[in-house]
C-alpha cells in the first residue's frame, strides 16, 4: 500500500536519531504499520555537518516551511525547537498544507497547543507529541489510550532530567548548586536558555500538557504554579535527608472542587519511595486512575535514542491509520481549566 512520506524539519540529536531508526528498521516498521515509512525530504540550518547519517537519498530544503509545503511529504516531523519562530511557522504551514504533524516541542505546544490542535483537527489532521513529555516514557499514549477508561485522579512526575541530575549530585557529592550547575552545563545537559530547566519552566510545560489530556482541560501553562530549583541549598537537602526525605522538582496536577490545580516545585518525597530513588538525569511519571490504581513509569527523558523512540511511536500511530485527537478528545471540546486561586503558599 501507499508509503507514509516523512519530511523531517530539524536534524539535531533527535532528528538524526529518527533518520537512523527509520533507515535501519525499515522492514520491521513497514510490517508493523502495514505500509512503508519513507523519508523523502529533510531540512536543517546547515547541510554539511557530520551527523552520522547519510542524507543523500533525501531531498534537501534550507527552509523548514518550504519542506512543510512539499507535495511529496505526507507527515511533517517538527524537531526545530522553540516556542515561536521557525518551529511555529513550520507546524502552521504543515497544517495549512494538509500534512499530519509529529513534534517533540513541549514549549510550542504548552503555549500554542490549543490553537494548533484546533487548526489540525478542523482539517482532519493529526498533531501528536509523545516525545514532548518525558522523552522515551510513553506517558502521552498511556493517558490517551491505555487509561482512556479511567477518571484520572492524579498526575505526578519528575520531568526534567537536568534538574534531577543537579539535585542528585548536590546530595551525593555534597557540592553546592553553582558547582553542579556548571558541571551540568559542561555535560551539555542544559537547554540553550538554562532558565527553562532550573526555573522549572520546561517541566511546567510538560505538566501542563499531561494535565490537559488527563482532565479534558485546555492547555493552561500560565495556570501552573512554578518554582525552580535555584534556591535549593545543600542545607535543605541535608535536613531533608536527616528526616528520610529527598528534594525533587516534582510536578503534581489534580482536579479539586476548586478546579485544576497544577504545581511544579521542589518537594520532599520519602527517600525509600520510587520518586525518592530516582537518581541522575532520569524522569518518572506517576499516573493514578480510579479503575487502574497507580502506575509508575521510569526512563530516559532526553537523548537521541529515547526521544527518537517517542517520535517513532507517533509516526507509527499515524501510519497505522489511528487518527487520534491531540489531547485525547477534540480540542474544541476541552473545558476551561478553572484555575484554583488559593491564598496559601
Ligand atoms: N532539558 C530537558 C531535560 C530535555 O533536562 O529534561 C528534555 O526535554
Amino acid at each position: 500500500s501507499d508509503p507514509v512520506r516523512l519530511g523531517i524539519a530539524g536534524l539535531g540529536t533527535v532528528g538524526a536519531g529518527v533518520v537512523k531508526i527509520v533507515t535501519k528498521r525499515a522492514e520491521t516498521l513497514a510490517a508493523r504499520a502495514g505500509r512503508p515509512i519513507q523519508i523523502t525530504a529533510v531540512s536543517a540550518r546547515t547541510r554539511d555537518k557530520d551527523r552520522g547519517v547519510d542524507l543523500s537519498p533525501f531531498a534537501w530544503e534550507d527552509d523548514p516551511v518550504a519542506l512543510a509545503a512539499r507535495d511529496d511529504v505526507d507527515l511533517v516531523v517538527e524537531l526545530v525547537g522553540g516556542d515561536s519562530g521557525p518551529a511555529k511557522s513550520t507546524v502552521e504551514a504543515a497544517i495549512a498544507n494538509g500534512k499530519d504533524v509529529v513534534t517533540a516541542n513541549k514549549a510550542l505546544l504548552a503555549l500554542h497547543g490549543q490553537a494548533l490542535a484546533e487548526a489540525a483537527e478542523a482539517k482532519g489532521l493529526c498533531l501528536r507529541f509523545e516525545a514532548a513529555v518525558a522523552g522515551g516514557i510513553p506517558c502521552v499514549k498511556a493517558l490517551t489510550e491505555g487509561l482512556a477508561g479511567n477518571r484520572i485522579e492524579r498526575v505526578m512526575g519528575v520531568m526534567n532530567g537536568t534538574c534531577n541530575y543537579i539535585l542528585t549530585r548536590m546530595e551525593d557529592a555534597g557540592l553546592p548548586y553553582d558547582t553542579v550547575f556548571a558541571e551540568a552545563n559542561a555535560l551539555g545537559y542544559l537547554e540553550a536558555d538554562p532558565t527553562l530547566d532550573v526555573g522549572g519552566i520546561d517541566a511546567g510545560h510538560k505538566l501542563a500538557l499531561l494535565a490537559s489530556i488527563a482532565y479534558g482541560t485546555r492547555v493552561d501553562f500560565e495556570g501552573v504554579k512554578l518554582e525552580g530549583i535555584e534556591r535549593v541549598s545543600i542545607a535543605d537537602i541535608r535536613h531533608a535527608a536527616d528526616m528520610g526525605f529527598k528534594v525533587k522538582l516534582l510536578g503534581v496536577a489534580q482536579m479539586t472542587g476548586r478546579g485544576l490545580e497544577a504545581r511544579m516545585s521542589p518537594c520532599l518525597v520519602p527517600a525509600s519511595s520510587p520518586l525518592g530513588q530516582l537518581d541522575g538525569a532520569t524522569n518518572m511519571v506517576v499516573l493514578e486512575g480510579d479503575a487502574v490504581g497507580r502506575i509508575v513509569m521510569r526512563g530516559a527523558g532526553a537523548g537521541e535514542g529515547p526521544t527518537a523512540s517517542a517520535v517513532l511511536a507517533d509516526i507509527m500511530e499515524i501510519a497505522r491509520g489511528t487518527r487520534l485527537s491531540t489531547f485525547g478528545q477534540p480540542a474544541s471540546t476541552l473545558k476551561a481549566g478553572t484555575r484554583a486561586h488559593s491564598g496559601g503558599p
